[in-house]
C-alpha cells in the first residue's frame, strides 16, 4: 500500500527547530522578504547567507524525533513516500528513504548562475565569495518565494498514487505545497496530525487527530497497521 506524506516544520518542533508561523516562529524574527526572496538575496546577500548558515548550524545541533522515527519505521509494513516543505534533514536521519524536498534542503548548496552545479555540504558555512567551479557565487538550495517549485509535479503524481494520504505539521498556508491534498483519490483513507487547528484549503478532507507530531504519530500507526 502506497502512503504518502505531506510533512511541514511542525514534525521538526519536537526536535527544536522553530515552525514558522506559530507564535515565537522565523517569520516573527525575520522578514520572509529580506531573508526567502530572490529580491532579498539581491539586496543583501550576506544577510541571506547567514540566516541559512544559523539555520543549517542549528540543524547539526538536533536529532529526529519520534514523529520522523514512527515515519521511517513504517518502511518495514507500507511503501512509504515523504513529500516535505522542510529544508531540514530529521527525515533522511529518521531512516525514512523516499523524501521529497519541495522547498529544497539545507545541506546542499549551488551556483547562483547554474542551478544543476549543486553540491553537498552538510551544515558548514557559505560566504560571500564562495563560488562554484565555473566562478559564480554559491547561494543556499532553497526555493525562496517567488521561485518555482520543480518537485511539485512528482510531488502531485506522488499523491495521485497514494492509497492513504497523511498531512502532519503544516498549516497548509503556502502553495502550491497546501493543494497537493486535492489530487488524492476521494476514497481513500485521509488523516492530519496537527496539535493546533488547521484551516484545511477548500474541497479537502481529513480525519484529524488534534496531537503533536510525535503522539500522533504513535496513535496514526496504531490506526495504519489494522488497515494493511
Ligand atoms: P508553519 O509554521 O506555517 O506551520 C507549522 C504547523 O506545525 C502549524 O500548523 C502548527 O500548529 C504545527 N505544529 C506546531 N508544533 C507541532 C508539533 N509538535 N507537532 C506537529 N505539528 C506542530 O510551517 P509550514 O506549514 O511548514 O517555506 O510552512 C510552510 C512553508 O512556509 C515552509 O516550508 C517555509 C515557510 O515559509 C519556505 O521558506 C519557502
Amino acid at each position: 500500500m502506497n502512503l504518502v506524506v505531506l510533512s511541514g516544520s511542525g514534525i521538526s518542533a519536537e526536535s527544536g527547530i522553530s515552525t514558522f508561523r506559530d507564535t515565537g516562529g522565523l517569520w516573527e524574527q525575520h522578514k520572509i522578504e529580506d531573508v526567502a526572496t530572490p529580491e532579498g538575496f539581491e539586496r543583501n546577500p550576506e544577510l541571506v547567507l547567514n540566516f541559512y548558515n544559523e539555520r543549517r548550524k542549528q540543524l547539526d545541533d538536533v536529532e529526529p524525533n519520534n514523529g520522523h522515527k514512527i515515519l521511517a519505521e513504517l518502511e518495514k509494513d507500507f511503501n512509504v513516500h515523504i513529500i516535505t516543505q522542510n529544508v531540514d534533514d530529521l527525515h533522511e536521519r529518521a531512516g525514512s528513504t523516499n523524501v521529497l524536498h519541495l522547498h529544497g534542503e539545507l545541506t546542499k548548496v549551488r551556483s547562483e548562475k547554474y542551478p544543476e552545479l549543486i553540491y553537498n555540504i552538510g551544515y558548514k558555512e557559505i560566504h560571500l565569495g564562495d563560488k562554484c567551479e565555473k566562478g559564480h557565487q554559491l547561494r543556499p538550495h532553497i526555493v525562496w518565494f517567488n521561485e518555482a517549485v520543480p518537485a511539485i509535479e512528482p510531488a502531485v503524481q506522488l499523491v495521485q498514487q497514494a492509497d492513504i494520504f497523511l498531512v502532519i505539521g503544516t498549516s497548509l498556508n503556502v502553495y502550491p505545497a497546501a493543494g497537493l491534498g486535492a489530487y488524492a483519490k476521494t476514497n481513500i483513507p485521509k488523516y492530519l496530525i496537527d496539535p493546533n487547528d488547521v484551516t484545511v484549503p477548500y474541497g479537502q478532507q481529513y480525519t484529524v487527530i488534534q496531537k503533536t507530531a510525535s503522539e500522533g504519530m504513535q496513535e496514526l500507526k496504531k490506526i495504519l497497521l489494522k488497515l494493511k
